[in-house]
């Protein structure tokens, strides 16, 4: 999740300057890594929306496992991944990147790599904006295109409510949209959200939300403004489009309040599911 997301300049190479603030949250896929034969590398998926997900090397967690062997020079490297999806796919939920970042830490125990999350830093920003945060999960400030990233005192649990959508949203298209809008740009997030999140304060979280992607991706999915609207009707303390949209995410005072939002959200035709998740979570780890 992206509480806040500020965008600002374009750089050379297409991508925006992004000033934001992340918070995992406990919504998981699971990696499996197992032996294959040297160069041998495949990729299978269980789950939410795998039917649409590619399993060659456009998927970003096959980048991942490639990108880790090369870089490392390890012999005979292969593998075989299957991932269990529950995060939503092209949902603005970071999926692709979880899956990577998870990817990366699945191999490097396969292979005994023995390398830490900063050693693997500089493999997850070349594969994408979001990777290197969810290897560490947690809330953290993220700047330059979202790959800086720097951890930030919280208090408290934060309970998120997310309304999923039937149709996903493709990143680079909500940015080209941004451009295309000619919206205003940002570059600071201020200093409310951060003093909310280290107080515990959650109704002040909740004021302080902003996502500069949320006025594209409304453009783009218009339904996405009644779908905030019913939320903050059922009283979230605030509501945000979650990254590059189109999941709707409230945040709510308990789980109790979170439930009662997740029932009238649940109702709406354009909903095409609710959960309930709490933040911040952690990372991207070994499991088994
Ligand atoms: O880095 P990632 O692969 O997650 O980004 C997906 C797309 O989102 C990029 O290809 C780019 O079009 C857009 N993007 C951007 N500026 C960023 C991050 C992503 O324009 N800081």
């Amino acid at each position: 999740m992206n509480l806040a997301l500020r965008v600002g300049r374009t750089f050379a190479d297409g991508y925006h300057e992004l000033h934001t603030i992340f918070q995992a949250i406990e919504l998981f896929d699971d990696v499996h890594a197992r032996p294959a034969a040297p160069g041998e590398y495949r990729l299978a998926f269980q789950g939410e929306g795998s039917a649409f997900l590619p399993t060659d090397d456009t998927n970003l967690a096959m980048r991942a496992a490639k990108l880790l062997a090369q870089h490392f020079a390890v012999a005979d490297a292969g593998a075989e991944l299957l991932i269990r999806k529950r995060i939503p796919v092209a949902g603005g939920m970071a999926g692709g990147s979880a899956d990577a970042a998870a990817t990366l830490v699945a191999c490097n125990e396969l292979w005994q790599l023995g390398a830490s999350r900063d050693d693997l830093v500089p493999l997850a920003a070349q594969l994408g904006a979001d990777v290197p945060f969810l290897l560490f999960g947690g809330t953290a400030l993220g700047s330059r295109r979202g790959d800086v990233i720097e951890p930030l005192e919280v208090t408290g649990n934060y309970v998120w409510v997310l309304a999923l959508s039937h149709h996903g949203l493709s990143t680079p298209a909500v940015f080209q949209e941004f451009d295309r809008l000619a919206l205003p740009t940002h570059t600071t997030i201020g200093d409310d959200l951060p003093q909310a999140l280290q107080a515990g304060d959650v109704a002040g979280v909740g004021r302080a939300l902003v996502n500069d992607l949320a006025a594209p991706a409304v453009s783009l999915q218009p339904r996405l403004k009644h779908i905030l609207r019913i939320g903050r009707e059922a009283g979230a303390l605030g509501s945000i489009v979650s990254g590059s949209g189109p999941t709707c995410a409230f945040l709510a005072a308990d789980g109790k309040q979170a439930n009662r939002i997740a029932e009238r959200l649940a109702i709406f035709s354009s909903v095409r599911t609710v959960r309930i998740a709490q933040g911040p979570a952690r990372g991207a780890e070994v499991i088994a």
